[in-house]
């Protein structure tokens, strides 16, 4: 029995998670796993009402279940960055989801902003650190509001942290089982110190543990433009918080748009929390008009990490089966309803 708490969140957050759920009942009827859902109602709403983003006591409740199934977070009479850092992020470092995993793959029938580019030219998978880096609030500020003021934000790179990231990655490669690639993004060229340390982690763990995965590097400068320009050189990326944050927007972007992106925070060894990584949109809120593949995917990595792998495998099939039916999907315009397409891929994997 999967344990499985529902976070709808802000906006538009409610009505992708409720065909992400639609779709997650089917899967387990027809591939016969159990699981039980609570909800949590934490989110802009809630905290405009009590004053408080996250109680202290959800991080403990939520430490108990198998996996978070997240709508979105962000409301618009919240100040940017409240309920981000009080939720989300929060989330991400005390649950230590030190991965952020979203894999860029174009589906067929999803229309790409890349020209001549197809499904098999667009199929990799960014692994993000998640817990480190630019996030970590780490600086200040001295002489805040003069005319001398200094603002200093700080990247903090452990051994540790980095190491896990790369041993996730370098795992992840060799289950993948494609190229057997695995690139890091970085900047050694002027950040040279936070990725010299990456970089040195990278060839020692690789040449020790992982002698199957070929090494690359890339520049994430450089990345951005080999996203768009030849996708098919990649078949896993590693890196950190902030570029990983960066490009895999560019990811999104090639896969069909936010509607269709989905990426997991992945404790390995804890809770895991699943979101459709676009935002809350809060003004199409109740219009049933947001695309919910990506929250329908999300459901598919957390069944992935719960294990149930068939149960995984279908939903990704009426993912496609339902796309191919339907017509310019991706790219921005859905032309079909939140709760339309939900029913379709729910009606597929019925009839698998
Ligand atoms: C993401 C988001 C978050 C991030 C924001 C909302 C804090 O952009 O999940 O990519 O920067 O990680
Ligand atoms: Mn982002």
């Amino acid at each position: 029995m999967h344990k499985i708490a529902v976070m709808p969140g802000d906006g538009t957050g409610p009505e992708v998670v409720a065909e992400g759920l639609k779709v997650l009942k089917a899967v387990s009827e027809k591939a016969g796993f159990d699981y039980e859902t609570a909800e949590f109602d934490f989110g802009g709403d809630r905290y405009l009402r009590t004053n408080v983003v996250l109680p202290d006591s959800a991080v403990e409740e939520l430490r108990q279940f198998d996996a978070i199934f997240l709508g979105a977070i962000g409301h618009a009479d919240v100040k940017p960055g409240i309920l981000e850092k009080g939720i989300l992020l929060r989330l991400r470092f005390e649950l230590d989801q030190y991965i952020n995993l979203r894999p860029v793959k174009l589906y067929p029938n999803v229309d790409t902003p890349l020209k001549d580019k197809s499904p098999e030219e667009i199929d990799f998978v960014v692994v993000r650190e998640n817990t480190e880096g630019l996030y970590t609030g780490t600086g200040g500020f001295f002489k805040k509001g003069t005319p001398d003021e200094i603002a200093i934000q700080e990247s903090v790179n452990t051994r540790k942290g980095v190491e896990r990231c790369l041993r996730y990655a370098f795992d992840y490669t060799r289950r993948r089982d494609r190229e057997k690639t695995l690139t890091l993004c970085g900047k050694t060229n002027v950040l040279t110190f936070a990725f010299d340390l990456w970089e040195r982690t990278f060839h020692e763990v690789g040449e020790s543990d992982y002698p199957d995965i070929k090494r690359d590097y890339a520049h994430v400068d450089a990345i951005c433009m080999w996203m768009v320009k030849n996708p098919e050189w990649f078949d896993v990326i590693v890196t950190d918080n902030m570029f990983g944050d960066i490009i895999t927007d560019l990811g999104a972007m090639i896969q069909g748009g936010m509607g269709i992106a989905a990426g997991g925070n992945i404790n390995p060894e804890g809770v895991s929390m699943f979101e459709p990584i676009g935002g809350s949109a809060p003004k199409y809120t109740g219009q049933n008009v947001i695309n919910p593949m990506a929250a329908i995917g999300a459901c598919q990595l957390m069944l992935e990490t719960l294990g149930e792998l068939e149960g995984a495998r279908m939903m990704e099939a009426a993912i496609v089966a339902t796309l191919k039916k339907l017509k310019g999907m991706g790219a921005g315009q859905m032309g079909h309803s939140t709760s339309e397409v939900g029913d379709l891929v729910a009606e597929s994997v019925a009839s698998s």
